[in-house]
């Protein structure tokens, strides 16, 4: 996936849709997924039976309110938690079958992560901090040499790979999780608020080498945002209110998408 590496391009016009978003079986996809958390004697119902797919190439950015449950459903579809009930399904797979240690194995080799807050540890390099996941696997990272360098290039890093994230400001760290998210070559990358501790030109900088990489490596991206701006560069956004699915829209990649995602964002808000 990630061999032939194009060269980034400075624009952060997105691009037309992946060919393919809309077609094949899904990557993944949930089935009636409930989440319930107690609080003391309380019961929080996070999600209450969310059907949702995501299909090969597709950028899917999902929206909604403080507390609908969108990091929720993220971290349940990364096999970061497991649900109350019902399923979550990889390339066919159902988490649910798997032991906790598979499980890991499946976080670690087949799901990408990028976190608001980069999440690099700053003992290591940033060269040292993308091949972390393979490390983690307990690999020899020997190998993965040539895909570093295809990788720090592609995210624009090539000359900081020996440099430490402190060293790094926040748009270049964000830039350097990319590249740890796509070392193994996961089969979806997910992404909580990417660009959420990011200013407006390092976060659109993200937001279009995140686009370039599903239109050119064929990725699969899920990303849960607030910032509709952040949401216009998805092929389609999904918008949770109070633990459900209550819309669907496909972007149409014209000035439109920022004002009818606002628009309907804005509408969820204030009911
Ligand atoms: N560990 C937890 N224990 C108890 N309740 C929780 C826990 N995590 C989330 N919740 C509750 O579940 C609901 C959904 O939370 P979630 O964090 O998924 O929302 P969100 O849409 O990501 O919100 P935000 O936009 O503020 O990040 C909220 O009511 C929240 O209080
Ligand atoms: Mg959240």
């Amino acid at each position: 996936m990630v061999t032939t590496l194009p060269v980034p391009e400075e624009s952060t016009l997105p691009t037309a849709p992946a060919p393919n978003a809309a077609q094949g079986p899904p990557v993944l996809h949930t089935e009636a997924l409930v989440k319930r958390y107690l609080l003391g004697e309380v019961e929080v119902m996070a999600l209450r039976g969310v059907d949702f797919r995501v299909n090969r190439g597709e950028f899917v950015a999902i929206m909604g309110p403080s507390g609908s449950g969108k990091s929720t459903l993220l971290h349940l579809l990364g096999g970061l938690d497991r649900p109350s009930s019902g399923e979550v399904i990889l390339a066919g797979e159902r988490l649910s079958t798997l032991s906790d240690d598979a499980l890991s194995q499946v976080r670690r080799r087949r799901i990408g992560f990028i976190f608001q807050a980069f999440n690099l540890l700053p003992t290591l390099t940033a060269g040292e901090n993308v091949l972390l996941p393979i490390l983690i696997d307990g690999r020899d990272a020997a190998p993965y040499q040539e895909k570093l360098t295809a990788l720090l290039g592609m995210v624009g890093m090539a000359e900081r790979q020996h440099h430490k994230p402190d060293q790094l400001s926040g748009g270049q760290q964000q830039r350097i999780a990319i590249a740890r998210a796509l070392i193994t070559e996961p089969e979806i990358v997910l992404a909580d608020e990417p660009t959420g501790n990011l200013d407006s030109k390092s976060g659109s900088n993200v937001l279009a080498m995140l686009r370039r990489i599903c239109d050119q490596m064929q990725a699969t991206i899920v990303m849960v945002t607030h910032d509709p701006r952040a949401a216009s560069f998805a092929d389609r956004v999904v918008f949770l209110k109070d633990g459900q699915i209550v819309d669907q829209c496909p972007n149409q990649r014209d000035d439109q998408d920022l004002v009818r995602i606002a628009q309907r964002l804005a509408m969820l808000e204030s009911d």
